[in-house]
């Protein structure tokens, strides 16, 4: 028996607070899971910072991956199995395109991309084709096997079916998310009948179809994203949280540049300091690593390291006001000024921060990044976009969520009695 097909002689369960449990039989899966770069994702957050605001929030990218294989692997052997356009040959490749999907995030994933524009696709495309255990576990299974899981990833494989099952409007990927972020942050949105959602889902010629009776839960799942975005991932303090982390990362690369000496060597960040990432560096860097360097860097020379790092280790975050450079340019070069005559560098302790989603779209010709819709499936046999049958969809659809902050050390600015500028910050951000 090829490798591709061999089942272990005894199914693998993992206990999961959202699937309850998690089932594993092929011989593959199993490989994979036990690869380096797969357990490194134990020690990378799924939420960053977020944990800063909802405790609970420590979930990994370990816990995600799972769950995101475990919805693949319930609609490819339960729902999908034997309906026509499914093609049964495509069904290993899906479940470790669902497994591996998330292979390149590294940690505190935002913050470090933005620091050093990397790109966790690119990283999780190096991951699968390069020197690794992973690429070793899926070269057995077939030389060009690793190409087609990267491609499935990417949205560039051939077949639309599987591509849509991991990324799409409603895919497993966002259903495990949502769920798995309310569960552990404790909130009371982002759940929604995903049982219900399975259990409509049929293969088309070139789509994944939602038969029309489950519309109300598709629905459900919609709202859920959207008060998940407003209310837990874009969170203000986790942002101010990821803004800390942000310049920290930054002080601590001007600083190297500079020649400083650090009193622990930060040879993990080296590569990353100077643009020429390896992939060992980059399998290497995890959260335990950036939080011990964090902890080293509190007890710095530098002040602004020390000061930046021990915000973050003991979470004395920024505070914020909502502001838009963008139309207040002249208020915003203005506090800057008063921030450096107040001797605070505002590089590091005035920023600005924005953010935006989508909750739904259908798609817009010419559009630069193409949405593939929701499709219902009537039961006369047509298909109608979701927004185009629900009133509660098409309400939000194509509204772009943007906010603008700026984040900035309170307790600094107040302390300060004795000075002018001090006093002119207070009056322009309104800070009593
Ligand atoms: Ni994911």
């Amino acid at each position: 028996m090829s490798y591709a097909q061999t089942k272990l002689r005894e199914e693998k369960v993992f206990k999961d607070p959202v699937h309850s449990y998690i089932h594993v039989r092929d011989l593959v899966i199993w490989d994979l899971i036990s690869t380096r770069e797969f357990q490194r994702l134990r020690r990378i957050r799924q939420l960053g910072t977020t944990y800063l605001v909802f405790h609970g929030a420590e979930h990994s990218r370990f816990n995600h991956s799972l769950g995101v294989y475990e919805i693949i692997r319930r609609i490819v052997d339960d729902i999908f199995k034997g309906r026509e356009h499914w093609d049964d040959s495509e069904r290993l490749l899906t479940l470790c395109a669902a497994l591996l999907h998330d292979l390149g995030h590294g940690p505190f994933s935002h913050a470090f991309e933005n620091v050093f524009s990397l790109d966790h696709e690119e990283y999780t495309r190096k991951i699968l084709l390069g020197d690794t255990e992973v690429n070793a576990v899926l070269r057995r299974v077939a030389p060009d096997f690793p190409e087609k899981v990267a491609q499935v990833i990417e949205k560039k494989y051939a077949n639309p079916l599987v591509v849509n099952l991991i990324s799409s409007q409603i895919d497993a990927d966002r259903m495990d998310y949502l769920q798995r972020d309310a569960y552990y942050t404790g909130v009371s949105y982002g759940h929604f009948d995903m049982e219900r959602i399975l259990r409509v889902m049929r293969p088309r010629e070139d789509k994944i179809v939602i038969k029309e009776s489950g519309m109300h839960a598709v629905e459900d799942y919609i709202m859920s994203r959207y008060q998940m975005y407003l209310q837990v991932y874009f969170h203000p303090i986790s942002r101010s949280a990821e803004m800390i982390l942000n310049h920290t990362l930054k002080r601590a690369r001007k600083l190297f540049h500079e020649g400083y000496v650090f009193k622990q060597d930060p040879f993990p960040f080296v590569s990353f300091f100077t643009g020429e990432i390896t992939l060992e560096a980059y399998i290497n860097l995890d959260e335990s690593v950036v939080l011990t360097y964090f902890k080293w860097w509190s007890q710095e020379e530098d002040e602004i390291l020390r000061d930046l790092s021990t915000r973050f280790i003991n979470r004395r975050l920024f505070h914020y006001v909502d502001f838009n450079p963008g139309e207040e340019l002249q208020k915003y070069e203005r506090l800057k000024e008063l921030f450096t005559e107040a001797g605070i560098d505002p590089t590091y302790y005035f920023v600005h921060d924005t953010t935006a989603d989508l909750p739904y779209d259908f798609y817009r010709p010419g559009e630069e990044k193409v949405r593939e819709p929701i499709f219902l499936e009537m039961k006369n046999g047509k298909e109608l976009e979701l927004s185009r049958k629900s009133t509660i969809v098409d309400a939000i659809t194509g509204r772009v969520q943007r906010d603008h902050k700026v984040y900035f050390p309170k307790e600094r600015i107040l302390a300060l009695t004795d000075c002018k500028a001090a006093q002119e910050i207070k009056e322009l951000l309104h800070i009593t």
